[in-house]
């Protein structure tokens, strides 16, 4: 499975980036909002830090005014994806986007009927909200497991690009449903690797080897 990094955070990106843990970095209106920074420079600054596939969002709605938008994101960098939501209008747009050879991540998707119209639309991606259907006593891990099933089915090529990520077990849900990719933000990420039983054995090594003295020098 893919991790996407969900932030503009420039110094948690290059944290990760550095462990091989950033396969790519998604960011959304409200992620920018909250940077305080400049779209295409912040987004530029993201490119340039990652290889993999960097989601920017339009802000626009209509459909027309989404095309311009993405096109003009899309000149920041070769590895842009255009970050559309799952609207009829989004979905106009994901169509003339992706047949200009543009990655499109079609986003806000909590159905797995929105996720066929994406992949049909010719989505690179599409991202189902976990986080937010689990918020209101849905399962957003069902819809994970609905929408494989449906691309699996017809051998669309879009990838599952999991979204609103709260958990380190959201990552391992979704990689044992098959995800393709999972964002979540860096201290997600990061708690992957906390296990009190780790601590609790490197606690007892620890003890034993200053008892015992023994230093590798
Ligand atoms: O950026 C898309 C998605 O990951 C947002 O998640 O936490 O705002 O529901 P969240």
């Amino acid at each position: 499975m893919k991790f996407f990094v969900d932030t503009a955070d420039i110094a948690a990106i290059a944290e990760l980036n550095d462990l091989g843990m950033v396969d790519g970095v998604t960011t959304n209106p409200s992620i920018i909002a909250k940077s305080g920074r400049d779209i295409l420079e912040v987004t530029k600054e993201i490119c340039d830090l990652v290889e993999g596939p960097v989601s920017a969002e339009v802000v626009a709605l209509d459909a027309d005014s989404m095309i311009t938008e993405g096109r003009k994101l899309a000149e920041i960098a070769e590895n842009i994806a255009v970050k559309v939501p799952l609207t009829w209008d989004g979905l106009k747009a994901c169509k003339v986007l992706s047949g200009e050879g543009k990655m499109v991540n079609v986003t806000l998707c909590f159905s797995a009927n929105q996720a066929l119209l994406a992949a049909k639309a010719g989505a690179t991606f599409i991202s189902p909200f976990i986080g937010r259907l689990d918020d209101i006593n849905l399962d957003g891990l069902e819809l994970i497991s609905d929408i494989r099933d449906i691309y699996d089915n017809y051998g669309f090529d879009t990838q599952i690009l999991a979204a609103s990520i709260r958990n380190a077990n959201h990552m391992s849900d979704c990689a044992k449903i098959g995800a393709d990719v999972a964002t979540a933000p860096p201290a997600v990420i990061k708690a992957m690797a906390n296990h009190v039983l780790t601590d609790k054995g490197l606690a007892g090594f620890m003890a034993d080897i200053a008892k015992a003295g023994i230093k590798i020098v």
